[in-house]
Parts: structure tokens; C-alpha cells; sequence
């Protein structure tokens, strides 16, 4: 918990959009996000970044896909040497009280189990299956009521 105590979340703009770009260059090889990709997801309205400092350093993001009452993860991300530490919990606690919405939506693959048991310590449930969804596995589709 100590090591949590200096990072900081914050909701990231436009003006992020080159600190995130090269951040997820760098750290994140698993998952492919472009640039233009991010400019999306940094100006228009149904999308929203939070991001994880260490002091002027990005050390993880969570990206959301927004409706009224509703919201889907993208994708949260954590820098290696930075995980196990609690920092995804804390990007999705305090990102998830912001937008304030009363179910969180996400697939998962069924080979992630390092993801699977992160949402599952956040108590997501596991609500239907579906096949194929990645190119090399089926995943889970799993939601947090927050009602
Ligand atoms: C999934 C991910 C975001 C978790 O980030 P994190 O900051 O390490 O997560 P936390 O420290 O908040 O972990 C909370 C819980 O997740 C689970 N967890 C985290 N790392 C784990 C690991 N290496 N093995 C098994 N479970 C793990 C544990 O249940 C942990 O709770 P505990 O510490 O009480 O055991 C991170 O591993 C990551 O960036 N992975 C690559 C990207 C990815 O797969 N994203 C998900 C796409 S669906």
C-alpha cells in the first residue's frame, strides 16, 4: 500500500495524447493502439483515458468506452516493473467512482488469467462467453454492477 501512496490518477486530454502514444510504444507490445487511435479516445466524447503517475511519469491507463448508464473497458494497461502493486485497482476504483456509471463492461481472453483474476479481485462477474472472440481464444464477458 505504501508504494501506492505517491501515484496519482488523473483524466487525460488531447494535450496527453503524445506522452500516452509513446508510453504505450514503449511499454505495451501486446496490444496494438495507434496514435489516431488514441487521438479517438482523447477527443471524442464517448471515450475517456485515466492514467496512472508517478510523479510526471505515466506508469498505466485505462481506456472506457461511455454510454448513458453504462461503460465498456477497452483496455487497462500497467508498466511491468509497476504491476502486483495495486496500481490497476486503484486506476479502476477511483476512475470508475468519476464516470459514475452503474455497470462496467469488458472481455477477457481465456488465456489471461493474470486479467481475469485482477477483475475478479474487483468483483467482476462473469455473465456469458463468447466463442472466438480473439484470434486464438473464446473470451469472457464480465460486468460490475455498481447498483
Ligand atoms: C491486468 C493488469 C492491468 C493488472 O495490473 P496490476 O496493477 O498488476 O493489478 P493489481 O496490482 O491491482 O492486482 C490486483 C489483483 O490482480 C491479480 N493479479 C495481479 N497480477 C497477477 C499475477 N501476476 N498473477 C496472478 N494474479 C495477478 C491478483 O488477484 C491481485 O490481487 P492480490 O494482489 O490481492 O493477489 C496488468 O497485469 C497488465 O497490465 N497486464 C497486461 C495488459 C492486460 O492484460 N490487460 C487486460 C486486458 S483485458
Amino acid at each position: 500500500m505504501d508504494l501506492l501512496r505517491d501515484i496519482q490518477i488523473k483524466k487525460l486530454d488531447i494535450q496527453h495524447l503524445d506522452t500516452i502514444t509513446m508510453f504505450h510504444v514503449k511499454h505495451c507490445n501486446e496490444y496494438k493502439i495507434t496514435k489516431d487511435e488514441f487521438l479517438t479516445f482523447l477527443s471524442k466524447d464517448q471515450y475517456c483515458i485515466y492514467a496512472a503517475f508517478d510523479g510526471q511519469l505515466v506508469i498505466g491507463y485505462i481506456i472506457y468506452l461511455r454510454s448513458i448508464d453504462m461503460a465498456d473497458i477497452v483496455y487497462i494497461f500497467v508498466q511491468k516493473e509497476y504491476r502486483n502493486i495495486g496500481v490497476a485497482s486503484l486506476l479502476l476504483q477511483i476512475s470508475c467512482t468519476e464516470l459514475s456509471v452503474e455497470q462496467l463492461f469488458l472481455e477477457v481472453s481465456f488465456q489471461n488469467k493474470t486479467a481475469i483474476n485482477f477483475y475478479t479481485k474487483n468483483n467482476f462477474k462473469t455473465i456469458n462467453i463468447r466463442k472466438n472472440y480473439y484470434k486464438n481464444s473464446d473470451a469472457f464477458v464480465m460486468c460490475l454492477c455498481n447498483q
